[in-house]
């Protein structure tokens, strides 16, 4: 049993006025109330923090199997814990790609040994995500996935990624699209406009996003099934999928915090964490993102987690890698950038970080705090400012573009399944 006392909570549909004690008991919350009775329970200090909903992560790359020495699935999950993250979607375009119920079953029972936070494998649309051949959804289902997704690659086959749509909605697995159309983004290794012209960079424009955004609204528009479109990065997509939902037609969209954070001017330094696929916009992009999550066109924020080593970030600009590490500044960048700002507010960024996403998926017991739901909860302290400090990551990878920001939002303590993953040391 364990009993965090006097905590103010932070649901996406608004705060409770005063402090309450949260009971939880199994993995679920049982109680919440005033003054509950501690006997026997092990007792957590709440005051003057607040509790949010665990983070829920669509969109988190662990590297396991295959490139361990970037991530593993249990350094992985203790970034996310870290981050105030109870639940990650680990992205398929590992070695091997996650496209059986084999590997799937490999991530599961790795992120159970890890003992950390919910981890939900992601399988391939298309065999080795080669965009040629459907995996089998229904297996992929079965293993336990809710989702699916090549990404890293967009489904480039239209008439593949109609019978990707009809068999993942009779399986009832979301699809997820990574919207870059390789023969528009060409050699392009950031933003195409006035920065690259200027750094003299290959340019990858936002033509590249929203030409496949465009084809896939029409697929679910005609096929009445549900699309997920990942790390949105222009302001052209976002006018599109706000359009769409006007519609009626099932789309659903997350951002990035690097893509509210960050524009392409950040590309000047030439630090290769700057690089990312798809790349860091124009300021009017970034406005328009943050436009997109105020109005509801961006339903969600998802980190894209992608761990890269030194020796492989550590090249010229051109041959590095694209991504960049997310989980543990997450919180950190929608204070500043959202709520601070006056974007969106702290309920709101919930909606964004826990109860939308968890909604995407269907896990009904997640996102919210209230009696008889899971007890996923991160305790922050929203007025803590922090520095980004690269020997702070947990994760096996640092590269972070975000290495010296000031901060203001802090994660505290993650709990996760009802039992404490996280807890912040002091200094
Ligand atoms: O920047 C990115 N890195 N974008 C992706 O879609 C893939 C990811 C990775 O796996 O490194």
């Amino acid at each position: 049993m364990l009993l965090i006392k006097n905590v103010k909570i932070i649901n996406a549909n608004g705060e409770n006025p005063s402090a309450q004690d949260i009971l939880i008991e199994d993995g679920k919350i049982v109680k919440i109330a005033k003054a509950i009775d501690p006997k026997g329970a092990q007792v957590i200090d709440g005051a003057g923090k607040n509790i949010l909903p665990g983070f829920v992560d669509l969109h988190v790359h662990l590297r396991e199997p295959g490139r361990e020495d970037k991530e593993t699935i249990e350094t992985g999950s203790r970034a996310a814990a870290k981050g105030g993250f109870t639940s990650i979607f680990a992205m398929p375009n590992t070695s091997p790609a996650i496209d059986t119920a084999q590997e799937v079953e490999f991530v599961l029972e790795r992120a159970k040994k890890a003992g950390l936070v919910h981890v939900y494998p992601v399988g391939a649309i298309t065999k080795n995500r080669d965009g040629a051949q459907l995996t089998e959804m229904m297996d992929l289902k079965r293993a336990g996935c809710l989702a699916v997704t090549d990404d890293g690659k967009s489904v480039m086959n239209a008439g593949l990624m109609r019978r990707a749509l009809e068999y993942a909605d009779m399986a009832g697995l979301v699809v997820m699209q990574h919207c870059q159309d390789p023969t528009l983004t060409g050699p392009g290794v950031m933003n195409e406009g006035y920065h690259s012209t200027l750094l003299g960079l290959k340019g990858d424009p936002t033509l590249a996003e929203t030409v496949i955004i465009a084809r896939d609204i029409e697929l679910a528009c005609y096929l009445k099934t549900r699309i997920h479109f990942m790390h949105v990065s222009c302001a052209r997509s976002v006018d599109l999928i706000r359009a769409a939902k006007k519609q009626g037609i099932g789309v659903t969209a997350e951002a990035t915090p690097h893509h509210f954070s960050l524009t392409d001017e950040a590309v000047k330094s030439f630090d290769t964490a700057t690089k990312v696929a798809p790349p860091l916009r124009a300021k009017e992009d970034v406005e328009a993102i943050k436009a997109g999550l105020k109005d509801g066109t961006i339903d969600c924020i998802a980190t894209d987690h992608a761990p890269h080593t030194h020796e492989d970030k550590e090249v010229e600009f051109d041959i590095a890698p694209p991504g960049l590490i997310g989980l543990e500044t997450a919180f950190g960048l929608a204070m500043k950038e959202l709520v601070i700002p006056g974007v969106l507010t702290l309920p709101q960024v919930v909606e964004k970080l826990s109860a939308a996403p968890a909604r995407i998926v269907g896990l009904s017991d997640k996102g919210q705090i209230a009696e008889g739901k899971d007890a996923d909860l991160v305790i922050v302290d929203v007025d803590k400012e922090w520095i980004v400090k690269r020997e702070d990551f947990v994760s096996k990878s640092k590269n972070s573009p975000f290495v010296g920001w000031k901060l203001k939002g802090r994660v505290l303590t993650t709990i996760s399944a009802g039992k404490v993953v996280y807890q912040e040391q002091h200094a």
